[in-house]
């Protein structure tokens, strides 16, 4: 352990953070579309089956990495496999969490809009097309959406800046719990609408006859970026986990909470999309042009509008709040420079990208790199090339070149006896996650047509 080095202090703490990582706008924004659009229940049955068998032993690999290397992503590969090029993936993933970012604020920005919108009760009165309208003039602009995502990368600094234990850990035990809060209140309006049954139905009533090779492929991608997993931000958060702390139960903690606060989003969205009969395979626009259209049909629907876009808000910054992190730990562990001028950096860095991200939607809408918009650019690379390739090198590391002893050590705990759980996580981590990883891979790039 290196000496001094800021952690996490409690093992609530642990959870609250590495929860708030993953639990995200990919839960509650981006998981329910997703489902919209491959069809409902048979959708989630496959992607609760990959957070099973890939998400779990991924995540628990990256924490164990991450403990035992007790530095940022780059630094911990070149402390565990010195003189080899294993610190790429830590390279890798401290550049996925700068793209990442990016773009995530920008959407992150427009949640914040949205919070404010819903607060001055600018929804209501609205038709579907005006809603649709208020979307698309709000996303083209160039002032309001670049400051809202330099509001929100602030607000990320801020915690940051902090420290550890300060800041991340604390902002995480104060705000999971709210949001869990949230969306149980949100939930119970959900399910006692009249024609709840029927959204219900949609989500939790498997018709297999929608799930295609691409709807498979769709919820492992989902479940990766979900769980923040192929990327450091695991491994980050793995080296501020105490050593006393059972990392099994820890990553599988993390993994139920990610999916049940998906699970409750959908709970939550569908009910009432239904029984306002509006089609729920409206894609990304679902959050923002749809449920504001729900809400003020709804009884109650001011309220629950502006508790439904602050949950969003809570939910984006707790997942930022890491993925900075995983900058500002490498520019103070290997360019040496302190927090303050580390976050500083980190965010003017990203702040810049974030801005270009933001007017991906409205001025820069027709700049295009490599036949992408900057925007769909960072998504691309990051979301589709580098998660599964440095997630497959993690694996690959753990299952092939890792000491089998020093895995079990971290996962079991030193000195402790192989179990029939760890073979099996071992036999995952050697040859089923390689191989589902670069099917995925493959066919996201087009290489492989399923
Ligand atoms: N898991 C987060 C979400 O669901 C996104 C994220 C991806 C965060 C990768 C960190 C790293 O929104």
């Amino acid at each position: 352990m290196q000496q001094g080095r800021d952690g996490f202090s409690s093992r609530f703490g642990v959870i609250a953070a590495a929860a708030g990582s993953a639990i995200g706008l990919g839960n509650i924004w981006r998981f329910p579309y997703v489902l919209g659009e491959n069809g409902g229940g048979a959708f989630f049955l496959v992607y609760m089956a990959f957070i099973l068998l890939l998400g779990i032993p991924l995540m628990l690999t990256e924490m164990s990495i991450g403990r035992a290397g007790q530095r940022n992503p780059y630094g911990t590969f070149r402390f565990l496999a010195p003189k080899t090029k294993w610190y790429l993936v830590g390279v890798m993933g401290v550049a996925a969490a700068f793209l990442i970012l990016s773009f995530y604020s920008a959407v992150a920005g427009w949640t914040l809009q949205y919070l404010y919108d819903a607060i001055f009760n600018n929804f209501a009165g609205k038709s579907s097309s005006e809603l649709f309208g208020m979307f698309t003039n709000f996303t083209s602009g160039v002032y309001t959406p670049s400051i809202w995502t330099l509001v929100f990368l602030m607000m990320t600094g801020l915690v940051v800046v902090a420290g550890v234990e300060k800041g991340i850990e604390k902002y995480a035990k104060i705000l999971m719990p709210m949001l869990f809060v949230i969306i149980i209140i949100l939930d119970i309006r959900a399910i006692t609408l009249d024609g709840a049954k029927e959204g219900l139905e949609f989500l939790f009533k498997p018709d297999f006859s929608k799930l295609d090779s691409k709807a498979v492929l769709e919820a492992l991608g989902q479940s990766f970026f979900s769980l923040s997993l192929g990327m450091g931000t695991m491994i980050t958060y793995g080296s501020y986990i105490n050593k006393k702390e059972k990392l099994f139960s820890s990553a599988t903690s993390v993994s139920i909470a990610d999916t049940l606060i998906a699970v409750l989003a959908g709970v939550a969205i569908f009910p009432a999309v239904f029984a306002f009969g509006i089609e729920p395979d409206s894609g990304p626009g679902l959050v923002f042009i749809t449920l504001p259209n729900v809400f003020q049909q709804m009884p109650g629907g001011y309220v629950f509008s502006v508790l439904f876009f602050f949950l969003l808000v809570i939910a984006a910054l707790t997942s930022s709040i890491s993925l900075l992190e995983v900058v500002v730990s490498y520019f103070t562990e290997e360019l040496k420079l302190t927090r303050a001028k580390a976050t500083i950096v980190a965010f003017a860095g990203v702040g810049v990208f974030g801005v270009l991200c933001s007017l991906s939607s409205g001025p820069l809408k027709d700049f295009h790199l490599l036949g992408f918009t900057i925007f769909d650019l960072f998504d691309y690379t990051s979301s589709n090339i580098l998660l599964p390739v440095a997630g497959l090198l993690i694996v690959l590391f753990a299952g092939w070149k890792w000491k089998r002893m020093s895995v079990a050590s971290e996962v079991l705990g030193e000195g402790i006896k192989e179990n029939m759980l760890f073979k099996i996580f071992m036999f995952i981590i050697k040859f089923i996650a390689p191989f589902a990883i670069t099917l995925v891979f493959l066919n996201a790039v087009g290489l492989l047509k399923l």
